[in-house]
């Protein structure tokens, strides 16, 4: 074989190549666009045989919109300026249906740079295109179920918590005078029968004093939950010795002390007054005290006071189990309790809303524990101008 003749069958046996492929629509077009080679790939992707294509302008393939827009004659102008235009699209079949198209778009030239046509291939990327669609609606779909069910979620919250205000208003309303005419009784009894006679009674009105306030406690918590969610919990200030409001509550609560088998121990140096709000740091006050009451194992409570620089803090120190470090961020959690043991009922509320009532003076109150070697609560208030 001469070098000719093997050139021609090389080119032939390309030709063939080209032509035989059905992966890819490939053809040649003239710069005019019309269309002078077909193969295989392309006549099952476009559905044309190649008698019905060539001599045709490519823009056969095209959408109207694209063929409106001037699109088909735009592509061979870009690949002439940047050597290659590539690009995804929707192309027409010859049954007039559409399929989604990778396009790219050779300029050809001869030896003397004269454009003689373009190399056009084409792969039907459809059922990637699908599948991307698909995946794209499956996302949506999943998106938004998201949003309805948090939004489900949202309004279950806002009524739980407007359920919660309402309930705890309720029942606070037949709280009061009933805490009150108790207290009167207990006057009355102390009157009519003094102290001898009248001890029995005197105890059972007495424990019904206790658990009224323990009951209203409870209300009271639950109230400002809602509070505290609802963004209400604003703070009435006024100047507070809080070594003095300790003081007071100690004695408010000796009876709880005493019947829980234990004792408290304060010690104090110095002055802490502030501009403080008095019901919303006695609640933080009382909460720890009963808390150290109730799961301090009879243990002797030491609670503390010290100035430290811009702060005054008061510490809480029990002896009884502790608290596993793992929990220690748990229990300021809204109705979160660590139970070990499940007799002590308590609502959970406790810890949270004083964290909210601290915060809200912009103090801190952290523990500090670790099982088995007690507890110690820590509350910093900032030390405030006392204006009046
Ligand atoms: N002094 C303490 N010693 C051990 N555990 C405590 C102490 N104080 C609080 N806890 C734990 O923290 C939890 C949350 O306390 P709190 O918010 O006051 O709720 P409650 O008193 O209603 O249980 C308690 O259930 C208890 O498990
Ligand atoms: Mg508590």
């Amino acid at each position: 074989m001469d070098t000719v003749t093997a050139n021609i069958a090389a080119e032939e046996r390309f030709r063939l190549l080209v032509e035989s492929v059905k992966d890819y629509g490939i053809f040649l077009i003239n710069p005019e666009g019309d269309i002078e080679s077909w193969n295989k790939g392309a006549e099952r992707i476009k559905g044309y045989s190649a008698s019905e294509v060539i001599g045709k302008n490519f823009s056969l393939f095209y959408t109207p919109e694209d063929i409106l827009r001037g699109h088909p004659a735009w592509e061979l102008q870009q690949a002439q300026v940047d050597g290659r235009y590539e690009e995804e699209g929707w192309r027409v079949r010859k049954d007039g249906t559409r399929f989604w198209a990778n396009v790219v778009i050779t300029p050809l030239r001869d030896n003397s740079g004269t454009l003689i046509g373009f190399a056009k291939v084409t792969r039907d990327l459809t059922e990637r295109k699908q599948a991307e669609e698909k995946l794209r609606m499956v996302n949506a779909g999943l998106e938004k179920r998201v949003e309805e069910r948090t939004l489900e979620l949202k309004e279950a919250v806002s009524l739980r918590d407007e359920f919660l205000s309402i309930a705890s208003h309720e029942l606070r309303t037949p709280l009061t005078p009933l805490k009150l005419n108790v207290q009167s009784l207990i006057r009355m009894l102390k009157k009519e029968f003094g102290d001898t006679e009248g001890d029995k009674v005197m105890k059972l009105a007495g424990t019904c004093d206790v658990a009224l306030s323990r009951l209203s406690n409870l209300i009271d918590n639950l109230l400002d939950v809602s509070r505290v969610s609802n963004g209400k919990l604003t703070l009435n200030r006024e100047v507070v010795d809080l070594s003095e409001l300790i003081d007071e509550i100690l004695v408010r609560y000796r009876n709880e002390i005493s019947s829980a088998g234990t004792e408290v121990v304060f010690q104090k140096t110095g002055s802490f007054t502030g501009f403080f709000d008095r019901l919303r740091i006695e609640q933080v006050v009382i909460n720890l005290l009963t808390n150290a009451l109730k799961y301090g194992n009879k243990s002797i409570l030491e609670i503390s006071m010290r100035e430290d620089g811009n702060y005054f803090e008061m510490e809480f120190r029990d002896m009884g189990p502790g608290i596993h470090p793992d929990d220690h961020e748990k229990i300021f959690q809204r109705f979160e309790r660590v139970l070990n043991n499940s007799a002590i009922s308590g609502l959970g509320l406790g810890l949270y809303i004083s964290r909210q009532i601290v915060t809200a003076h912009e103090g801190t109150i952290s523990v500090n524990s670790s099982p088995g070697k007690g507890a110690v609560f820590i509350v910093r208030l900032p030390k405030t101008e006392i204006k009046s």
